[in-house]
């Protein structure tokens, strides 16, 4: 049983302070897009897992999309055109795993399974790609094992995992409040096109946080007085459909954060208006940079444009769908989907 969940771009991320459990208050807009990973999920003698990079034929050092054939790449190593997926545990550390032993024991369903995980999500890129993992594992152990859940209670089990696990289940775009679990579901007028430029190192999300935590309290980094202005400003260029709009309303108070731990981002930023961006962010926590194109056309010459600068750039579109389970002729059909 295969499951497909979206990584995301957070469109606005405003944070308060830290609150007593440790966790910062956010007002958040989610974007889920079609860059994915997929989790196979299929019983065992003992539970287990295995990850694997799905190549992107956008990504080829070409350039030519669609281009190169499809194929997956070893795990335990950065790759040409794929995910370097030798920072993800094996072992019960896999988020993963967790998802499927908790949605085990939480439900009384269900015996040992092998999860085999193709990423297709830069792994600790702000993109919430290991909460993918725990949202597709939780949707194919559902659809395995009948547990009844349904989305929202796969969701609530997530939030447990992790504060993105939530908005990977449901996806499309969605503002989140709490510690970014609580959903409320936002429509879009249009689709939009992105480019996505992964960095060739993660950036652990904690040690974001606590830099957001240093920058508020030496007075460098002000909360947003009405952070409600901002909201609204995302939510009125969302209806608009206006990528201009949207790029001129796109906002992240972890972004200074993580300009200080990684200095060469602001490049990075400036690389992509230069190349024709409406709207740049660092995604998240950081440190894939995300750009706004106005069409999916646009991104593709964006995307082009960097790669010639000697960039990683992937394009993605969005909103995209929640976790689900995917046909098996799909998932036998080679590696997620990045483009239009
Ligand atoms: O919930 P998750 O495990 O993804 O969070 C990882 C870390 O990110 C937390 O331990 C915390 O340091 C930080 N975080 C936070 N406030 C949030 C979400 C995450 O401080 N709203």
């Amino acid at each position: 049983m295969t499951a497909r969940a979206p990584a995301k771009v957070n469109l606005l991320l405003q944070s308060g302070p830290r609150r007593a459990d440790g966790y910062h208050e956010l007002l958040t807009v989610f974007q889920a897009l079609s860059l994915a990973d997929d989790v196979t999920a299929t019983p065992a003698p003992r539970w287990g897992v295995s990850v694997r990079a799905a190549v992107r034929p956008d990504v080829s050092a070409e350039g030519h999309h669609g281009e190169a054939s499809s194929g997956e790449a070893s795990s335990g190593g950065s790759r040409p055109g794929g995910v370097d997926v030798s920072a993800v545990p094996l072992d019960e550390g896999n988020i993963a795993l967790q998802a499927a032993l908790l949605l085990a024991r939480e439900t009384g369903a269900g015996g040992p399974v092998h999860l085999s995980i193709r990423k297709g999500v830069p792994v600790a890129g702000g993109m919430a790609g290991g909460s993918a993992d725990a949202a597709a594992a939780l949707v194919a152990c559902d659809a395995l094992w009948g547990t009844g859940l349904g989305l929202d209670g796969l969701a609530e089990l997530g939030a447990e995992l992790g504060s993105d696990v939530p908005f990977a289940v449901h996806g499309r775009t969605a503002v989140g409040t709490g510690r970014g679990e609580r959903l409320v579901p936002v429509l879009t007028a249009s689709t939009w096109a992105w480019v996505l430029l992964p960095a060739g190192h993660g950036l652990s999300t904690p040690r974001v946080y606590a830099e957001f935590d240093a920058l508020v309290e030496a007075g460098r980094l002000a909360p947003d007085a009405a952070p409600g202005e901002r909201l609204r400003a995302v939510e009125a260029a969302l209806r608009s459909g206006d990528p201009h709009a949207l790029g001129a309303a796109l906002g992240n108070d972890l972004e200074p954060a993580a300009l200080s731990l990684a200095p060469e981002l602001a490049g990075t930023l400036e690389a992509g208006r230069a190349a024709g961006a409406v709207g740049a962010l660092v995604s998240g926590s950081g440190p894939t940079v995300a750009l706004l194109a106005t069409s999916p056309r646009s991104a593709r010459e964006i995307a082009a444009r960097l790669r010639a600068q000697g960039r990683t750039a992937l394009t993605a579109m969005a909103p995209a769908p929640g976790a689900h389970v995917l046909e098996p002729v799909l998932a036998s059909a080679g590696p997620a989907r990045t483009d239009d």
